[in-house]
């Protein structure tokens, strides 16, 4: 990294603070405005904080104090910070799902980066979809960047149990169904599960993306697994904000981080922490956006030889807070050091390898030793065939095994009403070896790919004490989700896809050892069936519903706007007049 030093001249903010014109006239006298003297502004790298919070995101609820912190270290080095609000994101809250917004986070990073006087970001995500569209956009973006991971929130508790988000609802769910639990008990679990600021403290889309995100390189060594409530958090943010103002004058940008080694890198670390399934198709698009093509493929040929060693719900037993005291991410990497790219640069200015030269486990039932795996390989499975030509998903972690060689009769639901109206009917012509099919759940289709892929199963089932059943779709599950689920179905059957003509009764074969999904009806009758198919009237006819449906490419192309992957062109400057 021998690029020389910036000058205050070269800082892009120049343009805006330093010349000497009546617009840059204008872009002083307002800063001054705000109470800010010359000399706090001029001839300093101009920091933008993009800053996810809001009072509907409750795993960002820390955000006002680390903007305060981030800022402090920012004024530190001699930057000076500006806090750029950006749309939140709040998993829990956005209808019909966050993933139908990333996109629209993504391209709002990029613009606000791009139409303000900024030398450098600090993004502040974690919930969900915010670290991947904030990452998105920043590397199309290409200014020097670090993120702020929000970290996980504590463990949750419920008379002296632990509980995992997500995971532990869906259990408790099925339990309270199936006529198990109280209110009082329900009421209870309500009070324990959440108990601090921070993300979602299982193995979810946030932990993963979070540690993806230090994978990659775009936060400093450790970072992404301090808990939330932690004061070592703080300490993590000011820490950035001095690091950014150096990363500034150095010129290390998201290109100089970014390979195609370093996502190896996150895929490698992926497997070994049984990450989300969302992360696939993040990590599909951040990747597209550098340039970068990653096929299913490659994560399915790292699968076959990278063990899982975290052993963290839903996949394993601990949660984010255990993950921390064991060592956390630097901890787990160095145990895969061997599977790993160890020259990829990261923010700090140092490899990947040196920042986790010494790291160590704390604790071998967190962290499993390489002997002693999770299991020995199969974080995730790619799965093709006739229904899904150009891909689908499964985490052969989260099924119960005898699930994952099976051959049952379709049962097909058209959309998430037609499933929700019929689930739980006790003429549903269902038994466990039946094989539910959810159409009209992906990208265009949902919209936005919703997380609707753990379908529930159905009451009669759960009377037989059945806890897991083949479910197909083309959406998403959470990651905190578990159950044998195929996902990411692609393409979608809303856009005609093989899964639109699946019919009931129709047998389906999931073969997860030999990566296949069949539906045994012969061509002829599927080539008939396609023909008589009527696509589904497109749900949207104005807004950014609209847009999605135009622009929203497959899960296995990563759901970006089509118009928003990077060329090889950088994108344009604003022009300043
Ligand atoms: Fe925010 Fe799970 S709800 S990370
Ligand atoms: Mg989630």
């Amino acid at each position: 990294m021998s690029k020389p030093r910036k000058t205050p001249e070269q800082l892009r903010s120049h343009r805006w603070f330093g010349v000497d014109n009546m617009r840059a006239f204008g872009h002083r006298s307002r800063t001054k405005q705000m109470g800010f003297a010359a000399e706090e502004f001029r001839g300093k790298p101009v920091i933008a904080i993009l800053n996810t919070w809001s009072d509907m995101n409750s795993c960002h609820s820390h955000f006002p104090q680390r903007v305060e912190e981030i800022k402090r270290g920012v004024w530190q080095a001699g930057g000076f910070p500006v806090v750029l609000p950006a749309m939140s994101l709040g998993e829990p809250f956005v209808k019909p799902t966050t993933m139908l917004y990333r996109n629209l986070l993504a391209m709002e990073a990029e613009e606000l980066i791009r139409s303000h006087p900024v030398d450098g970001v600090v993004l502040m995500g974690g919930c969900d979809k915010t670290t991947p569209a904030l990452l998105m956009g920043a590397i199309s973006m290409n200014l020097p960047t670090i993120y702020l991971p929000a970290g996980p929130m504590l463990r949750g508790n419920y008379q002296g149990r632990t509980l995992g988000s997500g995971s532990d609802v869906w259990k408790y769910w099925a339990e309270r169904r199936a006529g198990n639990l109280s209110d009082a008990a329900w009421a209870a679990l309500e009070d324990g599960i959440a108990r601090s600021a921070g993300t979602c403290m299982t193995m979810g889309t946030a932990a993963t993306m979070m540690a993806l995100a230090e994978t990659l390189g775009f936060t400093l060594p450790g970072g992404s697994s301090i808990p939330a409530p932690d004061s070592n958090h703080p300490r993590l943010a000011s820490g950035i904000g001095r690091r950014i103002v150096e990363i500034v004058w150095e010129d290390l940008k998201p290109s100089d981080i970014l390979s195609r080694e370093a996502f190896e890198n996150a895929i490698t670390v992926d497997l070994a922490i049984s990450g989300s399934t969302n992360s696939i198709v993040h990590l599909v698009a951040l990747a597209r956006r550098a340039g970068i093509e990653l096929d299913l493929e490659t994560f399915d040929r790292l699968s076959a030889r990278v063990p899982v060693i975290a052993d963290i719900r839903p996949a394993g037993r601990f949660l984010m807070e255990d993950f921390y005291y064991a060592g956390g991410l630097p901890a787990l990497l160095a145990r895969l050091a061997d599977l790993l790219h160890l020259d990829c640069p990261t923010v700090n200015g140092r490899s990947l390898g040196e920042n986790i030269a010494g790291a160590e486990v704390y604790n071998d039932e967190v962290i499993r030793a390489r002997d002693n795996p999770l299991s020995p390989s199969g974080g995730l499975a790619v799965l093709r065939g006739n229904l899904a030509p150009r891909g689908a998903v499964i985490k052969p972690l989260a099924a119960e095994a005898r699930l994952l060689d099976h051959t049952g009769p379709a049962l097909v639901f058209r959309d998430y009403n037609d499933m929700e109206k019929r689930i739980d009917d006790p003429e549903l012509p269902v038994t466990p070896d039946s094989v539910l099919v959810l159409q009209n759940a992906g990208p265009v289709g949902g919209p936005g790919m919703p997380e609707w892929g753990q379908l529930p199963i159905p009451k009669k089932i759960l009377a037989q004490g059945v806890r897991d059943m083949v479910r197909i779709s083309d959406a998403r599950m959470s990651g905190t989700s578990y159950g044998a689920c195929v996902l990411h179905v692609s393409p979608e059957s809303h856009i005609g896809g093989p899964l639109a003509l699946v019919r009931d009764g129709d047998l389906i074969t999931l073969d997860v050892a030999g990566r296949r999904l069949h539906l045994h009806v012969d061509d002829a009758e599927l080539e008939r069936r396609r023909a008589a198919w009527v696509a589904p009237p497109p749900r949207f006819q104005r807004g950014f519903g609209w847009l999605n449906a135009q622009h929203m490419t497959q899960a296995d192309q990563g759901c970006d706007f089509d118009f928003l992957e990077t060329g090889p062109e950088p994108v344009p400057e604003p022009e300043i007049h």
